[in-house]
C-alpha cells in the first residue's frame, strides 16, 4: 500500500494519516481533489498557468519548426511502464545542419487537458534516459481544465540529433470516484542560427549521459529516496577525452516528505504521541556523490504542488516551479582528473533526514575535445563542511524550533586538453534558517524558512582569468497554519503561504558579460470547511509578482487570483519602464 503514495505529488493515503479528532495539531495532510461550488460542465474548461518569463528565440533566428514527439492518455498508469515513442530527429534539424546553420533554442512544450476529479500527479519525460521536463499536473474540474508548460531543451543539443527514445511516466488513478484522465501532447519546437553571419560557438555539451534508471520499469526513471540512509547510484564511464562536466540535478519530493519543511523534530512527536510519522525536523539535503566524494549539494526549492496547504491557492495560478521543477547544476569538472581513466565510475544521490520519498535523477554533461583522443587532469584541492543546529522548546503541543544549517564545497582542479591546461574552481555556500512554532495548544502553526545558496565556478589560465559565473539564490517560506471550529470530524482551516525565488546571476568570458535578476513571489491566503478529508466549502486568493531584469530582456508581471478567476493580470516585457513604479507594488499582504 505505501509505494501508491508514489505515484502522486500529494499525500496520497488520508487512510494512513491519524483519526483527526485526536490530534489538534494543524493538519498538514492533502485534503480530497476539490469539487466545491456546483460547476456548470458546459462552460468553458478553466487555463492553469505557471506565471514565468516567455522562452524567446535569440534575435535573428529561424523558426520554428515543430514536431510532436508523443501524444498520449494517461488513464490507469501507477504502476505500469511509461508512455514511449522512438524519437527521430526532426528533418529540419539535419537539413539545417546541411546548410551550416545550427541550433538556436530547443523548447519542450507538455499541453495537456483533463476532465472530471483527480488528485495532482507528479510526472517526467525523459529521452534516452536523461530527464527532460519534472512536473506536477493541474487537479481538474467537471467542466474541464487545460494547461500547457514550456522549458528551454537548447542544452540537451547532443541528445536531440541522435535517435532515441522518449519516455513520460505519469502514475495516475482512475476509478469510479477519480475519473481524470490526463490527456498530453509533447511537442518539440526547434529555431536555428541561419548560415550567415557564422553563429557563435554552441555553449552546449557535446554528450548528455543520464544517471537514472534504464526502462523497462513500470516506474518514472528517477530514483526513489525513502529515508536518510537510502542512496542510489549509477555507474557509468566517460569519454577520455573529457574537459568539463556538470551534473544537472533533478529533485522532487512527496508523500511523506512533500512538506518537510513544516516537520517538527522528533522528541514533539514523541513526547504528545502524535501517531503521525512526519517528523525528522525540518531540514533536507540532498548529497550529491561520485564515488566516495560530496561533489555538490542541493537545498531544493520548498515547491508547493496544485493540491498543497489550500488547493484553491493555485487556481489558476499554480505555485512557483510545481508546472516546471527548477533543476540544479554542479560543476564536476575539478574532480575530472580522477574520472578520466575509462574507468566506470559511481554517482550517487542520498538525501539527510529523509522521509518516503524523493525522485532524484541527473544529466551528465560533458564536453569533449574534437582535437584530442585523451585529456588529463588533477585535483588541486577539496573541501567540504557543514553544521546542522535546532534549538528546540516546548510544552505539550505548543513549541517553537528554531533550525539552522550551512554547507560549504569548494574544489578546484585542473584539465589539459587542446584548449590548454585550465584549473577550474566550482564553490556552494548554503545557508537555512527554520523557525517553526506552534501555539493555541497546537493549533496554529506558523512556518518562516530561508535557504540561501551562493555558488560559482571560475576557471583560470594559471594567473588570468578565463570565465566566471556566479549565482546567489535565497528562497523565502512563510507558513500559517489554524485550526478551529472543530466539531465532531468538522474544522476550519485558515492558512496563508508567502513563497518566492530571488536570484542573481552575473557571468563573464568568451561568450560576453550577462547579468540578470529575478524577483518571484507569491502571496496566498485562504480558509476551508472541511469534513473528514473532503474540504466542502472554501475559499482562496493568490496574489504573484515576477520581476526580472537582465542584459538579454526584462520581464514584469503582477497577477492575481480569487478562487478559480483571475483578478487582474498586468505584464510588461521593457525594460525602461517597469522596474521603479513596480517596486512600489510588491505584495502587501
Ligand atoms: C490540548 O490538546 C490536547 C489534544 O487534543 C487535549 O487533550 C488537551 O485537553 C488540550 N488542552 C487544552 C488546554 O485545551
Ligand atoms: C452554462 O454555461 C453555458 C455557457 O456559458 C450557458 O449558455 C448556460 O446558460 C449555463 N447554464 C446554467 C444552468 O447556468
Ligand atoms: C493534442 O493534439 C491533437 C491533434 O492536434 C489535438 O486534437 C488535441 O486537442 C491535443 N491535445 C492537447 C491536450 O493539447
Ligand atoms: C532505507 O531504505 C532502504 C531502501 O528502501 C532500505 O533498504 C532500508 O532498510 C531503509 N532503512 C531504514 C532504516 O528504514
Ligand atoms: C521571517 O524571517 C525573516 C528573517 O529571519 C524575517 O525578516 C521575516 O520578517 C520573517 N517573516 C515573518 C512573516 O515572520
Ligand atoms: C469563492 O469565494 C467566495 C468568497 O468570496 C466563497 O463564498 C465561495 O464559496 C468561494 N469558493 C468557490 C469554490 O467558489
Amino acid at each position: 500500500m505505501a509505494s501508491l503514495t508514489t505515484s502522486s505529488c500529494l499525500i496520497f493515503l488520508l487512510a494512513l494519516l491519524p483519526p483527526l479528532a485526536a490530534v489538534a495539531v494543524p493538519r498538514r495532510h492533502r485534503f480530497l481533489p476539490l469539487q466545491l461550488a456546483p460547476v456548470n460542465a458546459s462552460e468553458p474548461p478553466t487555463t492553469f498557468l505557471e506565471v514565468d518569463r516567455p522562452i524567446q528565440p535569440p534575435r535573428g533566428s529561424v523558426g520554428p519548426c515543430s514536431a510532436l514527439l508523443l501524444s498520449d492518455s494517461f488513464g490507469y498508469t501507477y504502476g505500469r511502464p511509461p508512455a514511449t515513442a522512438s524519437y527521430v530527429p526532426p528533418e529540419c534539424l539535419a537539413a539545417a545542419r546541411a546548410r551550416g546553420g545550427s541550433l538556436a533554442l530547443a523548447v519542450l512544450e507538455w499541453s495537456a487537458d483533463c476532465r472530471g476529479r483527480q488528485f495532482d500527479r507528479i510526472f517526467g519525460v525523459w529521452l534516452s534516459g536523461a530527464e527532460l521536463l519534472r512536473s506536477c499536473t493541474a487537479e481538474p474540474r467537471p467542466n474541464g481544465i487545460h494547461w500547457s508548460v514550456s522549458r528551454d531543451v537548447t542544452r540537451y543539443a547532443a541528445l536531440l540529433s541522435e535517435p532515441g527514445e522518449v519516455a513520460v511516466y505519469l502514475g495516475n488513478i482512475v476509478d469510479s470516484t477519480y475519473t481524470g484522465v490526463y490527456h498530453a501532447n509533447l511537442t518539440l519546437h526547434l529555431y536555428f542560427h541561419p548560415t550567415t553571419p557564422s553563429p557563435p560557438p554552441p555553449p552546449h555539451s557535446d554528450l548528455v549521459l543520464p544517471i537514472s534508471r534504464s526502462l523497462p520499469l513500470n516506474d518514472g526513471q528517477w530514483f526513489a529516496i525513502q529515508n536518510s540512509t537510502d542512496a542510489q547510484s549509477k555507474k557509468l564511464a566517460i569519454p577520455s577525452n573529457t574537459y568539463r562536466a556538470v551534473l544537472e540535478v533533478f529533485v522532487s519530493f512527496h508523500s511523506n516528505d512533500e512538506d518537510w519543511f513544516t516537520h517538527p523534530p522528533n522528541e514533539y512527536i514523541e513526547a504528545n504521541k502524535l501517531s503521525s510519522n512526519i517528523g525528522n525536523g525540518a531540514f533536507r539535503e540532498v548529497i550529491v556523490k561520485v564515488n566516495e566524494d560530496i561533489v555538490g549539494a542541493v537545498w531544493p526549492f520548498t515547491v508547493i504542488y496544485t493540491g498543497g496547504v489550500n488547493p484553491l491557492f493555485w487556481r489558476p495560478i499554480t505555485g512557483i516551479g510545481s508546472f516546471n521543477l527548477p533543476t540544479y547544476d554542479i560543476d564536476i569538472t575539478p574532480f575530472l582528473g580522477k574520472l578520466l581513466d575509462g574507468k566506470e565510475h559511481e554517482f550517487g544521490f542520498g538525501v539527510t533526514n529523509a522521509l518516503d520519498v524523493w525522485f532524484i535523477d541527473a544529466n551528465l554533461h560533458l564536453w569533449l575535445d574534437h582535437k584530442s583522443g585523451k585529456t588529463t587532469g588533477g585535483i588541486v584541492s577539496y573541501d567540504t563542511s557543514t553544521s546542522a543546529n535546532v534549538d528546540s522548546e516546548f510544552s505539550g503541543l505548543d513549541g517553537r524550533f528554531m533550525s539552522s544549517a550551512s554547507r560549504h564545497v569548494s574544489a578546484t582542479g585542473w584539465v589539459e586538453s587542446s584548449h590548454g591546461k585550465v584549473m577550474t574552481t566550482f564553490y556552494q555556500r548554503f545557508s537555512y534558517k527554520n523557525s517553526n512554532v506552534y501555539s493555541k495548544n497546537g493549533s496554529e502553526q506558523v512556518v518562516n524558512q530561508t535557504i540561501d545558496v551562493k555558488s560559482g565556478v571560475f576557471t583560470t589560465n594559471g594567473a588570468v582569468l578565463h570565465s566566471e559565473e556566479v549565482v546567489h539564490q535565497v528562497f523565502p517560506l512563510y507558513l500559517f497554519s489554524g485550526t478551529s471550529d472543530e466539531v465532531g470530524d468538522e474544522y476550519s482551516l485558515v492558512s496563508a503561504v508567502k513563497l518566492g525565488i530571488n536570484e542573481k546571476r552575473v557571468s563573464g568570458g568568451e561568450q560576453g558579460f550577462s547579468y540578470s535578476s529575478l524577483r518571484n513571489a507569491q502571496s496566498a491566503r485562504g480558509s476551508m470547511r472541511v469534513k473528514g478529508n473532503l474540504v466542502t466549502s472554501g475559499y482562496g486568493e493568490n496574489h504573484q509578482v515576477y520581476k526580472y531584469l537582465g542584459t538579454h530582456g526584462c520581464y514584469f508581471r503582477d497577477v492575481s487570483s480569487k478562487n478559480y478567476t483571475i483578478i487582474f493580470d498586468h505584464s510588461d516585457d521593457s525594460c525602461l519602464k517597469g522596474s521603479r513604479d513596480k517596486d512600489s507594488r510588491l505584495p502587501s499582504r
